[in-house]
């Protein structure tokens, strides 16, 4: 009872507190941004903005990957009530852009030269029509392992450069009684590690085929099938609790000396600083084996939900601030990302960010830069979950691989 009434009187002084300071220079932020590292970069931002007088509500929606915080976003825009920004990944910010529910963020756009510093591979999703639609964040890629050192070197495990190499590693963990996969049974963490594996299995123009094309072909082929097999035997090496389990708290197996290897995007960085563990020292970054040459990314980007027939002052400050390059590093720095903008300098990132930024820049330059189908980035989120379907149930038994690649094939079709 008294925390209700407390809460009541909280809410109070918050509405008191924005009618007597006018007209409250306040964005309402929708995101999922609610891991510990996750937090800690959104501080970052939050802090930023609070220094130029904008007034923060926090609209939180736990879920990696953002797939709950999609669905409150729905039910929000449609009773009316649509939140000031929101965090969003590639197709859905096209989505939105197509009903017509985003600003124009042209005028801070031109004002601030984001057409020179944005690459392409980002203007494709923050753009709408030529209009700027969003300001992108960050860059994330999916295709990594986070290892944990002391198990590794007391096994005397050398970093896995082949797949073979990483079944051989797997099973010496298993062997010692450690986990050897550290893993959050949800469809989008299945899938995150089915990107890595189809890029791995097929390369890149297979993934290109399959995931970005959709070529029904390459869906159906044997390489799929090859893929689905190396997802059971993956399936072989993660723990039994791992049904349901949210990706910190697998990240968190191998920061505590339980696991060895997680495959996960650049976010797991951000728990392993938060819990104050150091790359190369205490856990090591690289790219999953066999694809070391490629990056299949992901940007978080904002999107400003339109509030009358130009962005306000508020959401315009706030695009700014996202694409100010001091706060691009700083941000990401803890993020585990890399920045949005290609002008940003290295320096204050450590090793495992240094080389996301150099792998990113390099796999632009050769043609090895994909659209990550588990965030959103290949294809729009129709088609991401008609494969998550699939993706997951054959991870859990469901289909054996045969049968996944024939349901793969009429999913997609569906859901086009
Ligand atoms: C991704 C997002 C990241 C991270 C992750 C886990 O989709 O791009 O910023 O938050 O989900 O929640």
């Amino acid at each position: 009872m008294r925390s209700t009434i407390s809460k009541y009187v909280t809410a109070f002084a918050v509405l008191a507190s924005s009618v007597s300071f006018a007209q409250a220079a306040d964005v309402e932020v929708l995101h999922w941004w609610t891991s510990g590292g996750e937090a800690a970069a959104l501080n970052v931002l939050k802090k930023d903005l609070e220094e130029q007088g904008i007034g923060w509500q926090d609209m939180p929606v736990a879920g990696g990957g953002g797939t709950q915080a999609m669905t409150v976003l729905r039910a929000r825009v449609t009773s009316g009530n649509a939140p000031t920004a929101v965090q969003m990944l590639g197709f859905d910010i096209t989505d939105w852009a197509k009903e017509g529910a985003l600003a124009n963020l042209n005028e801070v756009a031109s004002a601030e030269g984001w057409d020179k510093v944005v690459p392409e591979a980002l203007q494709k999703f923050s753009k709408y029509d030529g209009q700027w639609v969003a300001a992108p964040v960050n860059v994330h890629s999916t295709n990594w392992v986070w290892a944990n050192k002391k198990i590794l070197d007391d096994l005397g495990i050398a970093q896995p450069t082949t797949w073979d190499e990483l079944v051989a590693a797997m099973e010496k963990v298993k062997e010692s009684g450690k986990t050897a996969v550290a893993h959050g049974g949800q469809p989008w963490q299945d899938a995150t590690i089915f990107d890595a594996v189809v890029m791995a299995t097929g390369g890149p123009e297979f993934y290109q085929k399959a995931f970005i094309d959709l070529d029904k072909e390459a869906l159906g082929s044997d390489t799929m099938k090859e893929a689905f097999d190396r997802m059971t035997v993956i399936r072989s090496f993660v723990d039994d609790n791992f049904s349901g389990r949210d990706w910190n708290l697998a990240s968190a197996m191998v920061i505590n000396d339980e696991a060895a290897f997680q495959f996960m995007g650049d976010w797991a960085k951000g728990e392993f600083l938060k819990a104050g563990k150091k790359p190369d020292e205490d856990f090591l970054c690289f790219r999953f084996p066999g694809t070391q040459k490629q990056v299949t990314f992901n940007s978080d980007q904002f999107a400003m939900f339109k509030q009358g027939d130009k962005p306000s002052e508020e959401q315009k400050a706030l695009a700014k601030a996202i694409m100010s390059p001091s706060f691009q590093s700083a941000f990401n720095v803890v993020k585990g990302s890399v920045p949005a903008r290609t002008d940003v300098p290295d320096t204050d990132f450590d090793a495992c960010g240094k080389k996301g930024m150099k792998d990113l820049a390099a796999a632009s330059e050769s043609g090895n830069l994909f659209g990550s189908m588990a965030h959103g980035h290949a294809n729009p989120a129709s088609v991401k979950n008609a494969m998550y379907d699939v993706i997951t149930a054959q991870f859990n038994g469901e289909y054996d691989s045969e049968t996944a690649v024939q349901e793969l094939v009429s999913a997609v079709e569906l859901a086009q």
